[in-house]
């Protein structure tokens, strides 16, 4: 969320603002259960002379202290408290277990049983089913499942996430993550807001998610105690059915039981921009917020042991009351080590007022999350109360907001090596869940250890040797770390999740771990420069740049991608020599080394440099700080309309006017083989302005080659988002504008969308308003007697309409690349392998429409050659020249870019193409700007 123009402002800001409020937890924690004996009471001697009061009281006061834990008889369990009877055995043979032992090294290949919603047995079990059916007394039922060596891992855990409280799609009914009626409530649970019905459930599901740990917002310091849940389908279908090892005071405000060992409570909080913005607060005022309210839970606490320790000696005398406070005890339950506190922080200053504050109160923080600079300051990080918290982060996604400027992609590896726990969660539905793997991929290919990327979503409970967990366990198609990784099969409680899995065939090579490059030097700039290490390429001055040992060269092509080169073997490895931006030989090239610079692509690629849309890029440095941003248009629908001034009803408006140059999120980009973006200016409303076509590694404008057309496309939205009027006022406008342009220097561009000398490119996501546009269009031509050209963008249900998009000849550009429910108008996704056979791209090439990927926020750039790898992969046999295309000539063309040889540049890639996690991109060869850029 977030998007290329300004109506996604006001939602997505409120959307966005509401949903990043949100922190963290540990994995650990609700699976592991990490069993602490009780302290021993000595039972005292008078009583039978205790009154029940006296008795309860006594058992209260006992009661403080027990630490939280499973009970003690929790490895004898035979059935699981969450198993649903009518669920058989499952015996899963020839796995390859990922067990999380030994560091998370151990791999074990062999069988698992499964029953009664635990693990029973896991080792050889061979062909002799009759014995294990008489062992374990598995009846005839026993469903046996031959896993022909694919991956195992138990089910992953996210450990942020706010499923449920903001549920999908987002509708203002459901948007119960934050309550705002003040900035401490830790008497809040996340579980009586649990939508029993978000469409993310299953979709997270089919991506591995056996638990998520449900957290309120970050609005407020404290927002309330949060729940660990599975979001599989119960008989019961309540939110409290959900619930995994609910605490003690689900069914009742006070332990009722209190001989019970408590469970581990969770409990949410935040600092930095998202409590001070809701309340208008400084960080003063929140630390204080803070400290305020830990010196009450203090206090209460010391009355509670002043009160029991006279109890305890027996001075019954004038007691009273145990003290006691209905909203206050969670955060007393803190103060008593009781609780799991996860704590949205960003920030080096939010960190150390939070590590003083924890030492103040002597509370112990189970995970910061988000944790942006968290990397800069492990030794701070390491001075928290009590055991060093783990840092629950995103891999890639940063630079949102100011508190997130500094992240870095290498923060993973470099927090490892400095022995902090490390952690991937989604702040689902901030990143989508199902993607939860993703993460770990990324933060493995920018240099965390294969061990412990695995281990970063799922709880190291050691399969192999502990026969009584839940049995939660996703069969994968690939090895987990490989782009596109996705479950075959995922058990919950013992339940088969997916009812006829789809699987798309992978190549033998994915079986493995993916060999990745060498970030060390980039890590330690990353440091070095406190998260912004200088990332402007550098221009090679010599005029041949020769690579050698290029296993395959792609360019565009008249119709999309084509490969001019392709070495059979590492033998015939080719050479590629460009002058100026141009390649003047491909393949085999005798060249005169002496003055030339020479690259060794190392088995890697050549191809077409990908190309951006969707977000801001080019527009804005940081999203929620608008002094960075070129802002927004003039609404000619709102109330004020456009002055006259500014070019009143009959305005156009060019994004080339306002592209800045050199943000950070597009070097980053320009480094990961993104040469050029398409941007349209951020609008409000319905009416959008003129699209530019630029260069993501130029300094600036007036650099030759920084832009590369003035004027692509003219950008539209008709979406029932959009503030102000109807979806059909919204179609109506466009019709009009069409068919008869107002006066002003907007006419031209109307005429030339009506003459199809540029295309009319319209965002819309549902399929009912792309039907409309298709109506439109040919209205308009009829009218006209003339092809006008339309691409869709955004385009979640076009899927629906692919055969009547592809007769049309409208053209799609899918963004976000991977589909999600968001809002109402997004629903209808076809989310692909495993729940569907199609993904919308499969779908809509099926039908021969022209697809290409965009993205929806500008810290996803850098990401598009994994987008495009996973479309690929998961719409399955797509050629490279089809993948590439996605990304790159796909997106150009659509948006009116012309003359693409030109105006495309190549990426040299070592070690590997574009689309694998093993290369790395290392050069640019641009023919606009004349120049090979190293990087
Ligand atoms: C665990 O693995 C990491 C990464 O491979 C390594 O750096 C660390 O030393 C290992 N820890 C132990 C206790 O072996
Ligand atoms: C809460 O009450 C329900 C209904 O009586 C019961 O089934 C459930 O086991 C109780 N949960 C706890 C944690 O006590
Ligand atoms: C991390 O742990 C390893 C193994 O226990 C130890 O050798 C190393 O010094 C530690 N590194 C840091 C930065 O604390
Ligand atoms: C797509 O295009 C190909 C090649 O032009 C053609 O053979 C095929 O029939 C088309 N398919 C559809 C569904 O239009």
């Amino acid at each position: 969320m977030g998007q290329d123009s300004a109506f996604w402002r006001p939602q997505s800001q409120r959307i966005r603002g509401n949903l990043r409020k949100f922190s963290i937890v540990t994995l650990s924690l609700a699976l592991l259960y990490i069993y602490s004996s009780r302290t021993a009471w000595s039972q005292n001697s008078y009583a039978q002379f205790e009154s029940p009061a006296q008795a309860a009281i006594l058992s209260r006061c006992r009661a403080l202290h027990l630490q939280p834990g499973p009970p003690d008889n929790f490895h004898e369990r035979t059935v699981s408290d969450r198993f649903e009877p009518q669920t058989p055995p499952h015996l899963i043979t020839n796995a390859k277990m990922w067990t999380g032992r030994n560091n998370g090294t151990e791999v074990f290949a062999g069988d698992i049983l499964i029953d009664k919603g635990l693990i029973k047995g896991v080792g050889h079990f061979g062909s002799d089913v009759a014995s294990l059916r008489q062992k374990y007394s598995l009846g005839s039922e026993l469903v046996v499942i031959d896993a022909n060596n694919a991956w195992v891992t138990p089910g992953l855990v996210d450990a942020h996430s706010h499923m449920a409280d903001y549920s999908s799609p987002a509708l203002d009914g459901a948007m119960d993550g934050n309550s705002y009626k003040g900035i401490v409530l830790p008497w809040l649970r996340s579980i009586d807001a649990l939508n029993t019905h978000d469409d993310s459930f299953a979709l997270s599901i089919a991506g591995g998610i056996t638990t998520a740990v449900i957290l309120p917002g970050s609005g407020n310091a404290i927002g309330g105690q949060a729940f660990l849940i599975k979001p599989r389908k119960t008989t019961e279908r309540s939110a409290t059915s959900m619930v995994l090892e609910p605490p003690y005071t689900v069914n009742s405000s006070f332990p009722a039981d209190p001989s019970r060992p408590p469970r581990w409570r969770h409990m949410k909080h935040a600092c930095g921009e998202n409590p001070g913005s809701s309340y208008s607060n400084t960080r003063m005022d929140t630390i204080y917020a803070f400290r305020e309210a830990y010196n009450t839970a203090s206090q209460l606490k010391k009355q509670q042991d002043e009160y029991c320790s006279n109890a305890l000696a027996h001075r019954w005398d004038g007691l009273g009351e145990f003290p006691e406070s209905l909203q206050w005890e969670a955060l007393v339950d803190v103060v008593r080590g009781r609780v799991k506190v996860q704590i949205h922080c960003y920030e080096a200053v939010d960190f150390d007022g939070i590590v003083r504050l924890s030492n103040e109160f002597k509370f112990p923080v189970s995970a910061f999350h988000h944790a942006a600079e968290a990397y800069l300051v492990p030794d701070l990080i390491k001075k928290t109360y009590g055991p060093t918290p783990a840092i629950a982060i995103f891999a890639a996604n940063a630079r949102y907001k100011r508190e997130a400027y500094r992240h870095s992609e290498f923060a993973p590896r470099i927090l490892a090596e400095q022995n902090l726990t490390v952690l991937m969660k989604s702040d689902h539905p901030v990143m989508n869940s199902r993607y939860l793997m993703y993460e770990a991929q990324q933060a493995y290919f920018y240099g965390l250890p294969e061990n412990l990327a695995v281990g970063c979503i799922v709880p190291a409970q050691s399969i192999a040797s502990v026969t009584s967990w839940d049995a939660d366990l996703v069969l994968w198609d690939s090895h987990p770390l490989a782009l596109g990784a996705t479950p075959l099969q995922v058990f919950i409680d013992g339940i088969p999740q997916l009812e006829t899995p789809h699987v798309v065939e992978k190549p033998d090579a994915f079986q493995q771990a993916p060999s990745v490059p060498n970030f060390d030097k980039e890590a330690k700039a990353a440091v070095e420069y406190e998260g912004l290490p200088p990332l402007e390429p550098t221009p090679v001055k010599t005029r041949p740049v020769v690579f050698v040992n290029v296993l395959s060269v792609f360019a565009p092509g008249a119709d999309g991608v084509e490969e001019l080169f392709s070495a059979q073997d590492s033998n015939t490895l080719g050479t590629v020599v460009a002058v100026d931006g141009q390649l003047t030989c491909v393949g085999v090239c005798s060249v005169d080394f002496a003055d030339a610079t020479v690259i060794d692509l190392e088995a890697g690629s050549i191809s077409p440099g990908l190309v951006s849309f969707g977000s801001p890029l080019g527009l804005e440095h940081i999203q929620s700080e608008p002094s960075t941003s070129d802002g927004t248009l003039f609404d000619p629908l709102s109330g004020a309309g456009v002055p006259e001034i500014a070019g009143g009803d009959g305005a156009i408006i060019r994004a080339a006017d306002g592209l800045q140059f050199q943000t950070r999120d597009a070097l980053l980009a320009y480094r990961a083989g993104v040469t050029s973006a398409i941007v349209a200016p951020l609008a409000p409303g319905v009416f959008g302005g003129l699209g530019v076509s630029f260069s993501v590694g130029a300094a600036h404008k007036l650099q030759p080659g920084a832009v590369l057309q003035e004027v692509t496309g003219l950008h539209m939205k008709v979406m029932q988002l959009l503030p102000g009027p109807s979806v059909s006022t919204q179609i109506a406008l466009l019709r009009r504008l069409l068919l008869r342009p107002v006066d002003g220097p907007s006419k031209e561009w109307f005429e030339k969308v009506v003459n199809g000398e540029i295309p009319l490119v319209v965002e819309a996501h549902s399929a009912d308003i792309i039907a409309t546009l298709i109506r439109l269009k040919k209205e308009i031509e009829h009218a006209h007697g003339k092809n006008l050209k339309m691409t869709i963008t955004g385009a979640s249900e076009a899927h629906l309409l692919a055969e009547e998009l592809g007769a049309a000849g409208v053209g799609v550009i899918l963004n976000p690349a991977r589909p999600f429910p968001l809002f109402w108008e997004f629903r209808r996704i076809l989310p692909g392998p495993p729940i569907t056979e199609h993904t919308a791209v499969s779908a809509l090439m099926m039908h021969n429409v022209t697809v290409g990927l965009g993205i929806m926020e500008i810290w996803e750039a850098r990401n598009t050659r994994f987008e495009v790898a996973w479309a690929a992969l998961s719409s399955g046999g797509m050629s490279k020249k089809d993948a590439l295309a996605l990304g790159s000539t796909n997106v150009a063309r659509l948006l009116g870019v012309k003359a693409l040889s030109s105006r495309i540049d190549m990426v040299a890639t070592q070690g590997g193409d574009l689309l694998t996690l093993s290369s790395k991109v290392v050069a640019v060869i641009s023919p606009s700007r004349r120049l090979v850029d190293i990087l």
